[in-house]
This record gives structure tokens, C-alpha cells and sequence, in this order.
């Protein structure tokens, strides 16, 4: 007998790839996926964003077809933003009847049934100024803001949204949200909240993509400062209290951690935004043939989901339920 020193052979459990199938802990599926989707007015409008490759703004008359393929393809649920011309100081587009967000959810509920429509509760992309409320004495109002996030989230659930998710960090907007939903019929519809919302250079591709860049100043007097972890904390909770459904963490991959920190401390599923900074940068580099897109894309997905969340929000859906198919 050799009198070996003791060490753990941990290379046993990767000696093949059926043994690094039994051991492995984290998985990504295409049930973990929502696709993110700008839709815009006109007709026969299919315009891939620049920053963006892959992506397209698309209008209504081709968001049949473009469904039926997400939908062959797997994906359960999309979210939607709307991209318009004619904006006001008040954002009305964002709760008019007729509104692009409506008449798209109107179409998707018609076309495919079974696809969960997210509607992106926000006035950004509808207001002249691109802030995501209205303003007053030059400020982005919270209370004012209130009123017409919660107008825009009824006429989104009437249009026939499946999922509420506000994304415009206005204090109070969960709980506001909720009553306006119960106090319409609609008390069954979840609201996916943006619970922690970084202000995020990462959001630049975006900003492009739906037309909502902020006509003067910036959004860090409501989105969060990316330094803080503990007031992460603090807006989860105060929107689990409010009676959040989902809690979002965005954007993901530079903010694992409070990915990590949000699935520890809350009994809600955990969604996680993996934006259009992130998206446009892999997309970039894989273009210059400087890394393998696919691999890339899935480590980054599975460095998520080992992160804690439940679901991922990406511009990668699509491309991700393709490989899937493919394995
Ligand atoms: C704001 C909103 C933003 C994104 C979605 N909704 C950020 C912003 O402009 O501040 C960014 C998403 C992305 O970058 O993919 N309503």
C-alpha cells in the first residue's frame, strides 16, 4: 500500500461529459426566457437598431408572423415597448386606448393566445423630455408620476396584458399600480416590479432602440446609484410589501451580487435584465469574430441563473431557443 497524501480528487465528477451531466447544478431552458420586443408605428416597418444587430423595431402588421416564430420557438412570454413620434410633456401615448403598447398586446392576445404579453409600465418613451414621469418646477414629479403610471398600467391590463411591469423607479408605484389594477377587475394580473434599478450606462443601446434618452439631465434622482447594495434592500422590500409578484434586478451582470442578495432575502421569483449595453457588446465582439458568440452567451445565462434568478430577460432569447433546439 502506497501511503498517498489525502486530498479530494474532485476531478472524478468531470471524467466525461455523462458524469458532468449527473453533477450539474445550474441549467438553462427556454422557460427561463422573455424577450424584450420595440414596436413601432407605421407599416412594414422592420428596422434593425443599429447598436443593436439582431434587434428590430417592427411594426404591428408583422407582429403576427414574428410571434408565431417565437412562439415555434418556445419562449413563453415577451415584453413590449413602444416607439412613437408624435410625444407630449405628459406622456399621454403611454395610457391612450389606441396606444402602440395596446393595439400590440390587442393583436398578440388574437394572434397567439398562449404568449404572455409583459407591458413595460413607463412613460419614457412617450413623453417629449423622455423622463420617466411628468414634470413639475423642472423635477421629475413622484406623486404626480403616480397618477399616470397607474392610468397606463389599467389600459395596458384592458388591452389584455398579462404582466404589469413598471420600470420608471417612482416611490410608491407598486402599491399605487395595484389598487388602480384591483379597483378596475383586474386583481389577477401580477405586476413584475423593477425593484432595483440601476442608473446604468448600459441602458445607452436601449435609449436608441425606443427614443427615450432624457432631453436634459439624467435619471439618477430615481434610478439607483450603482455603488449601493443595502438600498437594493431597501427598494425590494418596500415593494414586496407594496404586493409585488416578480422582483427585477437590472441590469445583471454587473450586479450578481444583488441578484444573489435578492433571491436570499425574498420568497419572490428573482428576474433578472440582462440589457441592451450587455447584449451590444457580446454582439460587437462576436461580429469581430474575437469570441465564440454562442459560448459567451450561455455562460453568461447560466452565470445568472447560478447568480439566483428565475428569469432572465434578454435580447438573447431568441438566439438562445435556437441552440437549445439544436443540442
Ligand atoms: C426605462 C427603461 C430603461 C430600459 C428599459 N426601460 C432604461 C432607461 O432608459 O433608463 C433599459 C433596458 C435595456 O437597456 O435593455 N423605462
Amino acid at each position: 500500500m502506497h501511503n498517498l497524501p489525502k486530498f479530494d480528487r474532485h476531478r472524478r465528477l468531470r471524467s466525461s461529459a455523462a458524469m458532468r451531466s449527473l453533477v450539474r447544478e445550474t441549467e438553462v431552458t427556454v422557460n427561463d426566457l422573455l424577450y424584450p420586443m420595440f414596436i413601432i408605428e407605421g407599416e412594414n416597418v422592420k428596422n434593425e437598431v443599429v447598436s443593436m444587430p439582431g434587434i428590430f423595431q417592427i411594426s404591428i402588421d408583422l407582429l403576427a408572423d414574428e410571434m408565431k416564430e417565437i412562439k415555434n420557438l418556445g419562449i413563453k412570454a415577451v415584453m413590449l415597448f413602444g416607439v412613437i413620434t408624435n410625444k407630449d410633456e405628459a406622456g399621454t401615448g403611454a395610457y391612450s386606448e389606441s396606444g402602440i403598447i395596446q393595439e400590440a398586446t390587442r393583436l398578440i392576445k388574437k394572434e397567439v393566445p398562449e404568449m404572455l404579453v409583459i407591458a413595460d409600465t413607463c412613460l419614457c418613451e412617450y413623453t417629449s423630455h423622455g423622463h420617466c414621469g411628468v414634470i413639475e418646477n423642472g423635477q421629475v414629479a413622484n406623486d404626480a408620476s403616480l397618477k399616470s403610471l397607474a392610468k397606463t398600467a389599467v389600459s395596458q391590463a384592458k388591452a389584455g396584458a398579462d404582466i404589469i411591469a413598471p420600470s420608471n423607479m417612482m416611490d410608491g408605484f407598486v402599491i399605487t399600480i395595484r389598487e388602480a389594477l384591483d379597483e378596475a377587475g383586474f386583481s389577477e394580473i401580477p405586476i413584475m416590479s423593477y425593484a432595483i434599478k440601476y442608473s446604468s450606462a448600459f441602458y445607452g443601446p436601449f435609449r436608441d432602440a425606443a427614443d427615450s434618452t432624457p432631453q436634459f439631465g439624467d435619471r439618477k434622482q430615481y434610478q439607483m446609484d450603482p455603488a449601493n447594495r443595502i438600498e437594493a434592500l431597501r427598494e425590494a422590500e418596500s415593494d414586496v410589501q407594496e404586493g409585488a409578484d416578480f422582483l427585477i434586478v437590472k441590469p445583471a451582470l454587473s450586479y450578481l451580487d444583488i441578484i444573489r442578495d435578492v433571491k436570499n432575502n425574498f420568497n419572490l421569483p428573482v428576474v433578472a435584465y440582462n440589457v441592451s449595453g450587455e447584449y451590444s457588446m457580446v454582439k460587437a465582439a462576436a461580429m469581430n469574430g474575437w469570441i465564440d458568440e454562442e459560448a459567451i452567451v450561455m455562460e453568461k445565462m447560466l452565470s445568472i441563473k447560478r447568480a439566483g434568478a428565475n428569469l432572465i430577460l434578454t435580447y438573447h432569447a431568441k438566439d438562445i431557443a435556437k441552440w437549445l433546439k439544436n443540442e
